[in-house]
């Protein structure tokens, strides 16, 4: 099986290529910055450099086939620094990468965030955008929509970590609940956001048309809304 990762240095997209590792029958190509330093081991994983605003990267990428897509990117208002390089990365990147890998008719499923059904806000209208532009492709895809994201991060971000620093706490609790509301806005680790990506896009991908996951769904296997 091809596969094709973007946004794999980041924190859901390095918990995704570690899972990928550790199947047998995949090739993965994660297309990257700069080549990371791997905390493990793997012989189908490739990284390739990758610059998506270079037409001719893009070019390439529609010549091959790929059976599924993984789209991790993402970036900060703040990090970007400004509305436009931000919606440039949670937009317009995967509005390209979509349409460059399309001919090969993969399943593409991709991180999206909680709120984005009622989007209010540049970061929620982005990311509706991008649902919208997967929902319309033609393409068999899935939908996360996680909310506050847990996990080790290399770079220091002050709004996450006092959040996650409280919700990480209040997790266990939360867990008491099964309540879909509950669910839909318990924070999450990111090893978990990249475990529903692999079960709902290979292990139980949508045969027509796509599946969005949220609430309980992302965290206890339940049958997709
Ligand atoms: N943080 C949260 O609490 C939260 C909640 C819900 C949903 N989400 C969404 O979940 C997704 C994954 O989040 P995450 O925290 O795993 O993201 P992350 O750690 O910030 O990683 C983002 C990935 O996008 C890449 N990227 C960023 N800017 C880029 C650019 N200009 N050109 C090429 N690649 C670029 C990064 O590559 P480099 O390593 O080269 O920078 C990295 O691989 C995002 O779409 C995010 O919006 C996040």
């Amino acid at each position: 099986m091809k596969i094709l990762v973007a946004g794999g240095t980041g924190l859901v997209g390095t918990e995704l290529l570690k899972l990928l590792a550790q199947r047998s029958n995949v090739h993965v190509t994660a297309l990257v910055r700069q080549i990371p330093a791997l905390g493990f081991s793997s012989d189908q994983i490739v990284f390739r450099v990758f610059d998506y605003d270079r037409e001719e990267d893009f070019q390439k990428l529609a010549q091959e086939k790929f059976d599924a897509v993984f789209c991790c990117l993402g970036t900060t208002r703040k990090k970007a620094g400004s509305d436009k390089e931000f919606a440039k990365v949670d937009f317009e990147y995967p509005r390209r990468l979509l349409a460059a890998v399309a001919p090969s008719y993969p399943i593409f499923c991709a991180v999206s965030s909680v709120g984005a059904d009622k989007p209010r806000g540049l970061y929620l209208s982005t990311k509706a955008a991008m649902e919208k532009t997967i929902m319309s492709s033609g393409l068999r895809y899935v939908i996360l929509r996680p909310s506050l994201l847990l996990g080790q991060r290399q770079e220091f971000r002050f709004g996450e970590w006092i959040a996650g620093s409280l919700f990480s706490r209040l997790r266990p609790v939360l867990e008491n609940f099964s309540e879909q509301k509950i669910a839909e806005f318990m924070p999450i680790y990111a090893s978990e956001v990249a475990r529903a990506m692999v079960t709902y896009a290979l292990d139980r991908p949508p045969q027509e048309g796509g599946v969005v996951i949220f609430g309980r769904a992302l965290f206890w296997d339940d049958e997709p809304t």
